[in-house]
């Protein structure tokens, strides 16, 4: 099957060479040709280029984007959207004044996640996950990381994933699967940290091998969660079974995580509302991508990790949803791109490189997502008419999404 989409305004992230991640003064430049052609062939990017150079229109579907920006999809590298239930309840418990660690500390938090998803069916999990999924695909998501982390049991655990690996099978959209085991610890375990990791290492870990289950690894890195020796003992366990890390760090506190996380090879750091120089310093020449997720900090009222002084040390970005139930029930990718550009002061180009091919680079996808490159998936964005790329952070909270094309077909 063959599209060709003709008068395309400005065709974004236009990448001849396939580069993997963009950093530092880099992030600033976007490419982009105006005035554009794209062709489609069955799931690929066939071709592309300025329309005095168009192709015969005779044997493909033709869709005229006159007024349109197209764009690759975004590619979400860091979700939580497997899960039950909601957290609804603590989100008044908090604008009432209770912080996340007070809720958590009362066995909320990530505790009353688990508590749900142990007690409804893989089924149920699967019917609500996919309503979610749907919706971020519609929202422009054309590549999504997904983690497991509250089942906290090793039935619990599985099912997450198992979910995770049916969403693979039923839809177009590159999946990415992360066993978080170490999300946070049981309540029976909280005296007794070393057996519950012995159960995550022992127990969980050689199951999801098994079963081919995860694609990643991650652990919750933070100061009354895993500690950093805890953390270097998941990572590696597991790297004895080939999955690399993605870890959650410097959330709420620097304690030198990110340099432990850098060490073990980590493919990326996520969160870091908090930044030292040494975390910095530890990220420069590393191959391990930072990854920001600014709807969390919105959601929680926590700092915005800080891009600016990052992206000026050299360094890259990505940017993620983090869509979870408790700091961030929104996977909405459209709205990370506004915040980052709003709160975190990156530029148009730079949040749009941090959300396309810098997420792909996060989760390990970026030789075939990402960008508009021959050969790569046909993930793309075609948008309403607009001024030009500067208006879809500029109108935040509008949907400005008029087609979503996954894997060549429109969704
Ligand atoms: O990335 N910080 C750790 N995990 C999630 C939140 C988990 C939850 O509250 O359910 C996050 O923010
Ligand atoms: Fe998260």
């Amino acid at each position: 099957m063959k599209t060709l989409i003709i008068n395309i305004k400005e065709l974004l992230q236009v990448r001849n060479t396939n580069i993997t991640k963009v950093s530092g003064k880099d992030m600033a430049h976007l490419p982009i040709l105006n005035n554009a052609w794209l062709l489609i062939i069955d799931d690929l990017i066939a071709d592309f280029g300025t329309m005095d150079t168009c192709p015969a229109q005779d044997d493909c579907e033709v869709i005229d984007a006159s007024g349109r920006t197209v764009l690759p999809t975004w590619c979400d590298s860091h979700t939580h959207l497997v899960y039950a239930g909601n957290r609804v309840q603590e989100f008044v418990d908090r604008i009432n004044g209770l912080s996340y660690e007070e809720i958590f500390n009362r066995g909320g938090g990530i505790l009353n996640s688990a508590k749900k998803l142990n007690e409804t069916s893989e089924d149920d999990i699967y019917e609500q996950s996919k309503q979610r999924l749907e919706e971020v695909m519609k929202q422009g998501t054309g590549a999504v990381e997904i983690k497991s982390g509250y089942g906290l049991t090793v039935e619990g655990e599985l099912k997450m994933l198992r979910v995770i690996q049916r969403l693979k099978k039923e839809y177009p959209v590159a999946i990415k699967a992360t066993f978080l085991g170490a999300h946070a610890f049981p309540a029976e375990y909280k005296e007794n940290h070393s057996g519950y990791i012995d159960l995550i290492v022992n127990e969980m870990l050689p199951k999801i091998a098994e079963e081919k289950l995860a694609d990643y690894i991650d652990a919750f890195l933070e100061t009354g969660y895993f500690s950093i020796d805890e953390t270097k003992r998941i990572m590696e366990a597991g790297k004895k079974y080939g999955l690399q890390a993605k870890i959650h760090v410097n959330q709420f506190t620097a304690i030198s995580g990110i340099e432990a996380c850098v060490k073990y090879d980590a493919l990326s750091v996520d969160h870091l509302e908090v930044v030292t120089d040494e975390d910095i310093k530890a990220l420069q020449n590393s191959n391990t991508m930072p990854v920001a997720l600014p709807t969390c900090s919105f959601f929680i009222s926590i700092p915005y990790t800080p891009a600016r002084k990052m992206i000026e040390a050299g360094l890259p970005l990505a940017l993620a949803t983090d869509f979870n139930p408790g700091t961030t029930p929104s996977g909405n990718m459209n709205l990370v791109v506004a915040t980052a550009c709003i709160k975190m002061k990156m530029t148009p180009e730079e949040a749009i490189n941090a959300a396309t091919i810098n997420g792909a680079y996060a989760m390990g996808i970026s030789d075939t997502h990402g960008s508009i490159t021959k050969g790569k998936k046909a993930n793309i964005i075609i948008t309403q008419p607009v001024t030009s790329y500067y208006q879809l952070p500029y109108a935040f909270g509008s949907n400005l999404i008029e087609t979503v094309f996954i894997e060549g077909k429109a969704i």
